[in-house]
């Protein structure tokens, strides 16, 4: 396999310049964590009053960082570089799906903040209550994150395409006070209004006292009286200066949903200052930030990457980040690269799905394009193939572009194992090495570290910075899900390798988590949402191999006793399952059968299933079973979206 080291230029140039200099931080911080966080606490944030304590390891899982301190991410996002000749800097360069844009400057984004910081004040709410965010990428997304983060209410984003259903599910488990919307956005040249669903989830949501509503898109909206408010009205009766609440560095600034193994999400909760800590190091380590970059993260805030990526890890460095609305192939499918053009994008960031889905759509587009100033592309999300990963830096990077492929969970909050993109040779589809501070190993079912070249569990030793600390209202699941399979040791849910070089080979999820699209969606929440429809007796979901999006979704349905199985019933538990949870979880092949394999037990066999949808037949052992004449009955019946 062919290594790609880094040109002599980008070397020299780079933050963390040559492998000697990855070593020596990386065994600084393995050999006194503690000491090495502390010191870059010191030196990259602003604290309103230093720490008593770097770690608190007493109540393990539940560890705490900074103990003591008190720091406002808005401040170290803000209002440090608005003393500077930063204030005039664009911070914000938006782009909207219709061609639209904006551009806000370090100062005027601190403005805005306030303002609305404000809003929420005079609205009554305060540090430790819950907001939910549910809007398009405009920059009043990253604008109400950022209030909230500035009185210390946590947010919650739930990501556009997620349904009334999901919206409510999370209000509920978070008995949220406030909704922060729009009335659309734009997608593909047609509106996508949200405010209807924010309707439909409230009717069940009586915690909920207001809802403010940005106009993006001008669609209609109702607005209900004593409880619904344009921005825009609020906004002008709101100053314009609102002082960073003082907060614990342990005060949670986030909580974002996530799928796991059962069909209830977890609400991954991030505190303050750890969490702003690793973000800022990652944006040099990793992105190589530089004041001159103009750095674009092409995903959206609605998941974790967006949160750590395009919000507050740029803003914390005081970068430039670009910010785009709408789908990648609209008007057609050179967008991006129009993008990267137009604003001579340095750094890019997306995920091997897009990069799969630019291949098929073909070399004319970004050749097209003057992409030159490029200097560094990111890959995120899911395993990226070698020959994906080659077109990207021949076709992208024009060769010269060194990829830094991230590994990281919405869990870890920030990247984890990554090349250093002026220290590491890359090997296509590795992300190499774990970042200073990261004890990440691979380690059998004892977490005992396995042979060079063996496969086992990804795990990660020692507690992080930027580490979730604990699911909303369910610690217990918390411990139990993450630290106790392999006591004491956090185990991540990924299988992978490390190779005789000690480069990590992540290979996919080890549970019953589907990666689509490098989103993640369980099969148990799936599963349940089919299981509620009204002609449905049973269904098994599995996750099957797509030359697009990495996995796709295949589920196995028994219909009840009388009922029509066939494409009309397919095409309605589709939109049953986009109306559930969203039109991104909807299964690609549904499969209709009179039985499921089980074992004896009652398991389902879901082993069995994939190798179906995969080979279509059974080759593996199936003494287990209980009726062996299902396997034959099952092949059939299937309906291709
Ligand atoms: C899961 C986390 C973190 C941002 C987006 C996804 C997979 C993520 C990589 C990568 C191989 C990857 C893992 C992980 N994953 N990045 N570079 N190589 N796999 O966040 O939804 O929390 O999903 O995505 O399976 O566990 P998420």
């Amino acid at each position: 396999m062919p290594l790609y080291h880094p040109s002599e230029e980008f070397v020299s140039q780079a933050n963390v310049s040559g492998m000697d200099a990855y070593r020596a931080l990386y065994e600084r911080a393995r050999d006194d964590p503690e000491g090495f966080w502390a010191e870059l606490a010191e030196e990259h944030l602003d604290w309103f009053k230093k720490w008593d304590r770097v770690l608190d390891s007493s109540q393990a899982p539940f560890y705490k960082w900074f103990v003591g301190g008190r720091t406002n991410m808005t401040h170290n996002c803000l209002d440090r570089h608005c003393k500077t000749w930063r204030k005039n800097k664009a911070a914000i360069i938006w782009e909207g799906e219709p061609g639209d844009q904006r551009m806000l400057t370090y100062r005027e984004l601190a403005r805005l903040v306030e303002r609305f910081a404000n809003v929420l004040k005079n609205r009554g709410y305060k540090a430790g209550d819950r907001a939910i965010i549910y809007m398009p990428m405009i920059p009043e997304l990253p604008v109400a994150m950022l209030a909230c983060a500035r009185l210390g209410i946590t947010h919650s984003v739930v990501f556009g395409g997620f349904s009334a259903e999901a919206l409510k599910t999370r209000i509920l488990d978070l008995d949220a006070g406030a909704v922060i919307t729009a009335d659309g956005g734009w997608r593909r040249g047609k509106i996508v209004p949200l405010k209807p669903a924010v309707d439909e989830a409230l009717a069940d949501c009586p915690g909920v006292r207001n809802v403010v509503v940005y106009k993006r898109a001008g669609n209609e909206v109702e607005l209900v009286a004593g409880r619904d408010h344009w921005w825009h009205d609020l906004n002008a009766g709101a100053d314009d200066s609102c002082p960073a609440e003082e907060l614990d560095s342990e005060h949670p600034l986030y909580v974002l949903y996530t799928s796991g193994t059962t069909g209830k999400p977890k609400g991954i909760v991030h505190a303050t200052g750890g969490y702003q800590l690793q973000v800022s190091m990652a944006m040099r380590w990793v992105f190589d930030i530089k004041e001159e970059d103009t750095y674009w993260c092409a995903a959206d805030i609605g998941w974790v990457t967006g949160h750590s990526y395009i919000v507050y890890g740029p803003l914390l460095a005081g970068a430039t980040t670009v910010m785009y609305e709408g789908a990648p192939d609209f008007p057609g499918p050179d967008r991006f690269w129009r993008i990267v053009d137009k604003y001579k994008v340095n750094v890019f960031y997306t995920s091997p799905t897009a990069v799969r889905a630019f291949i098929r759509s073909g070399v004319e587009h970004p050749e097209k394009h003057d992409l030159s100033s490029l200097r560094l592309l990111g890959s995120v999300g899911e395993p990226i193939n070698p020959s994906a990963w080659e077109w990207y830096y021949n076709v992208i990077g024009g060769g010269r572009c060194p990829i830094v492929d991230t590994w990281w969970q919405t869990e870890t909050g920030s990247i984890m194992i990554s090349p250093l993109p002026g220290a590491t040779p890359l090997k296509p589809g590795s992300g190499a090495f774990p970042l200073p501070g990261v004890a990440a190993d691979v380690v059998d079912g004892d977490g005992a570290s396995v042979a060079p070249g063996s496969e086992g569990y990804l795990v990660v030793r020692k507690p992080w910075p930027s580490m979730f600390r604990t699911l909303w209202g369910d610690p217990d699941r918390f411990r139990q899900t993450y630290w106790s399979q392999i006591p004491g040791v956090y185990l991540v849910g990924d299988a992978a390798r490390k190779d005789k070089d000690g480069y990590i080979w992540v290979l996919g999820r080890v549970d019953d988590v589907m990666n689509v699209s490098g989103h993640r969606l369980s099969t148990a929440e799936l599963e349940s949402s089919l299981v509620r429809h009204p002609s449905v007796a049973e269904a098994a979901v599995v996750g099957i191999p797509d030359e697009l999006t990495g996995q796709a979704v295949a589920a196995f349905v028994t219909p009840k006793q009388g009922v029509e199985a066939g494409d009309d019933l397919a095409a309605e538990l589709r939109g049953w399952v986009a109306k559930e949870i969203g039109k991104f979880a909807r299964p690609k092949q549904i499969r209709f059968s009179d039985a499921l394999p089980k074992t004896r037990s009652g398991k389902i066999m879901r082993r069995l299933l994939r190798e179906i949808v995969t080979t279509q037949k059974v080759s593996g052992d199936i003494t287990t079973l209980e009726d062996l004449s299902v396997i034959d009955r099952l092949a059939a019946g299937q309906s291709e979206d």
